[in-house]
């Protein structure tokens, strides 16, 4: 793929929405409504819209290596908010993926430079699944579930989130919800995460209270 290519695709891309709607980008102009927040992994493999098959405008993208949801990550918690309190999304996904490079690296310890950091916190969810981790003797099983277990704790670490507490007060939504895309077959995998029981078992420890 070369650079100059990138604006021939564009411009064919435009073309194409003209020739079925000439009023395409009249519409996409007038604001977007998303129903969905979606955060997953920078991966180029893992794009957003192409494995969900939606639309622009149709849904709200934070992407970060290894789809971390970490307290202190004012960008995410930027987006978060917005997307909670502005577009009032119905649902957050945290979406993992298969053969993810920063998930192997926290199986892998090595020195990544600004990485390290970053990685701590994959790092913190083998701690706490250690037990369930290390008697997995494949070591491609261990990955893929390392893969599921971090999405599982990100979605803990949104339901940690005041902005999320608030809103589930006053309108029971968003819903969270915990995905993997699978890169060897393209397939999305609905975790099928029971967040209301996964949260009320922490809740003692992290229901803020919010008015
Ligand atoms: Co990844």
């Amino acid at each position: 793929m070369t650079f100059k290519r990138i604006f021939e695709n564009n411009e064919k891309w435009v073309a194409e929405k003209l020739a079925l709607d000439p009023e395409y980008f009249e519409h996409l102009s007038k604001g977007q409504n998303p129903d969905f927040l979606y955060i997953g992994c920078s991966d180029s493999r893992v794009t957003a819209e192409d494995l969900m098959g939606v639309n622009p405008g149709e849904v709200f993208v934070h992407r970060n290596v290894a789809n971390l949801v970490i307290s202190t990550d004012n960008n995410l918690n930027a987006v978060v908010q917005y997307a909670v309190e502005f577009l009032k999304v119905k649902h957050i996904i945290v979406c993992g993926h298969y053969d993810c490079g920063g998930v192997r690296a926290a199986l892998h310890p090595s020195d990544m430079g600004q990485l390290n950091s970053w990685l701590q916190t994959l790092r913190d969810v083998y701690r706490i699944h250690r037990s369930e981790l290390d008697i997995i003797e494949d070591s491609q099983k261990r990955f893929d579930r390392l893969v599921e277990l971090n999405v599982i704790e990100q979605c803990i670490n949104i339901s940690k989130i005041d902005h999320v507490q608030r809103a589930w007060y006053k309108t029971r939504y968003p819903t969270v919800h915990g995905w993997v895309f699978d890169v060897r077959t393209g397939k999305l995998i609905d975790l099928s995460l029971n967040m209301d029981q996964i949260f009320g078992e922490v809740s003692s420890i992290y229901d803020l209270n919010l008015d």
